[in-house]
């Protein structure tokens, strides 16, 4: 069946409808009250930290915009971009992924945390509201580290379907003392983020990074892969890290619940999985790489929940290899491939994965992702999930972007402003893998006027060419 974009259906009967026909299934809200679940005050509990209050239940997604200065520190851009999560009424602020060594950054103008931009980060930190909590992410690019432009890989292991892409082999394989060493750096930038203001950190556990690739290490030998308490030894050590040198400060988890075979366009552009067969490869799913398995996802949640974690940010798939499981878009990015399925069964399948986990280990606040392909519908989905315990925050991602005042209106009881719905172009990803910026170019007035939106043209242009 064709995609269909959400915006034509335009009554609740056509959305479920719709849903229907796919087989794809969502908690729905007929109407959105502005003073009922999602204004409600949420407490997480962490065990540094102790009870963290959050005003309502929308959380603003961690999103790297590719504009921090060549050494890391933050610049104009980022200032406003942070500044209008701060404005936009969203309770909870999961900022973006903030490099900690300079080798980690995922592009040569990713934000990195050291003494150096410390300063920097507190003045980002006091452009939020008083009752706001934040955190920031705190990460090692390892298999995507760009710290200069091009692939600089550090991987947890030799990889058959991923390696090609960015050059990768044996000698890209970090070693035992070069992950002793990274825990430490993890470390010490808590320790600056905690100076900072923030209220937690968040160990980066998705999307491919070195965090999650940690997760599929079955077959490094040594004390960071083999079974699930080698694979995990990495990420309770930054915690437990963390715990001795920060004690106050709270910690959460992004975690990719679960992983798929890689993907690529096929003849007609169409994304089709790149493996046929057995897959080892994949945290989170079964052994063919295609279903998912929540069983160890369960286990590492309730071992970080044991660990005092309160908090967890669900998120699914790597967006450089499985992008329409990551952030479902109906305009695939320049370096994608056509959806192979209608987006909402993606909105759907991280939903309902979420769900699983919220109701399996109601001690941690979970919240959840995806839900930008909503547009319209996202506050009947958001509201209902909330209501049923599907998860503990809405989380917002490229609808911040494009429409950061989305909290503020629906709790303000303000209809949407339509104009200013992310459509999920995918220029603000688009953009970066062209070497540019991001930032919502389709509708963001600024980014609408930033020169770089010509480059943007060109760029989409020469790729469209080349396909
Ligand atoms: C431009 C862009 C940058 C992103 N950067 C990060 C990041 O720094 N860390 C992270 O965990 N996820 C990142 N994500 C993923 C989002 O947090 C979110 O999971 C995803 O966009 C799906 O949510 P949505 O449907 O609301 O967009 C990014 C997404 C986009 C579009």
């Amino acid at each position: 069946m064709r995609p269909v974009q959400v915006k034509n259906l335009s009554s609740a009967e056509a959305f479920l409808a719709h849903l229907n026909g796919l087989g794809a299934k969502m908690p729905f809200s007929a109407a959105v009250d502005p003073l009922g679940a999602l204004a409600q005050p949420k407490v997480i509990t962490d065990a540094g930290a102790g009870h963290l209050v959050v005003p309502n239940r929308f959380a603003i997604l961690p999103m790297e915009g590719w504009d921090a200065a060549s050494d890391g520190a933050p610049t104009d851009l980022v200032r406003r971009r942070w500044q209008r999560f701060g404005d936009s009424g969203a309770g909870l602020v999961w900022a973006e992924a903030t490099a900690v060594v300079p080798a980690g950054r995922a592009n040569p103008n990713q934000l990195v945390l050291n003494e150096q931009t410390a300063e920097g980060f507190a003045e980002l930190r006091s452009l939020f509201a008083s009752t706001q909590i934040v955190g920031l992410q705190l990460t090692h690019s390892g298999r995507y580290a760009r710290p200069l432009g091009q692939a600089e890989p550090h991987t947890a292991y030799v990889h058959p379907h991923l390696d090609d892409a960015v050059g990768a082999s044996e000698r890209h394989v970090l070693s035992d003392n070069q992950l002793d060493e990274l825990v430490a750096s993890f470390v010490h930038a808590a320790v600056l983020a905690s100076q900072a203001g923030f209220h937690f950190v968040d160990v980066k556990a998705c999307h491919g990074y070195l965090g999650h690739e940690l997760l599929s290490a079955y077959d490094r030998p040594g004390r960071y892969g083999g079974d699930l308490a080698g694979r995990t030894l990495f990420l309770r050590s930054v915690i437990a890290g963390i715990r001795d040198a920060a004690p106050q400060l709270a910690i959460g988890l992004r975690l990719s619940l679960f992983d798929t075979v890689p993907y690529v366009a096929g003849d007609d552009g169409i994304g089709q999985p790149r493996v046929q067969g057995p897959y080892r490869f994949a945290f989170g799913a079964s052994p063919s790489g295609l279903e998912i398995d929540l069983d160890e996802t369960h286990q590492v949640i309730e071992m970080v929940s044991r660990l005092g974690l309160g908090l967890l940010s669900a998120t699914a798939g790597s967006p450089y290899y499985c992008p329409h499981v990551q952030r479902p878009a109906f305009f695939p990015p320049s370096d994608g491939y056509k959806p192979p399925e209608d987006p909402l069964v993606g909105v759907a399948r991280q939903l309902g994965a979420t769900a699983a986990v919220a109701h399996r280990h109601p001690g941690v606040a979970v919240v959840g992702a995806g839900y930008s392909y909503l547009q319209e519908w996202l506050p009947h989905v958001g509201q209902a999930v909330v209501e049923g315990g599907d998860a503990s925050f809405v989380g917002l991602g490229r609808m911040a972007l494009s429409y950061p005042n989305l909290p503020a209106d629906i709790l303000g009881g303000r209809p949407l402003e339509r104009r200013l719905i992310c459509r999920t172009f995918s220029d603000c990803t688009t953009a970066p893998r062209s070497g540019l910026i991001s930032g919502c170019f389709p509708i963001d007035q600024f980014y609408k006027q930033h020169p770089q939106r010509v480059e943007l043209a060109a760029a989409k242009k020469h790729m469209r060419r080349g396909a």
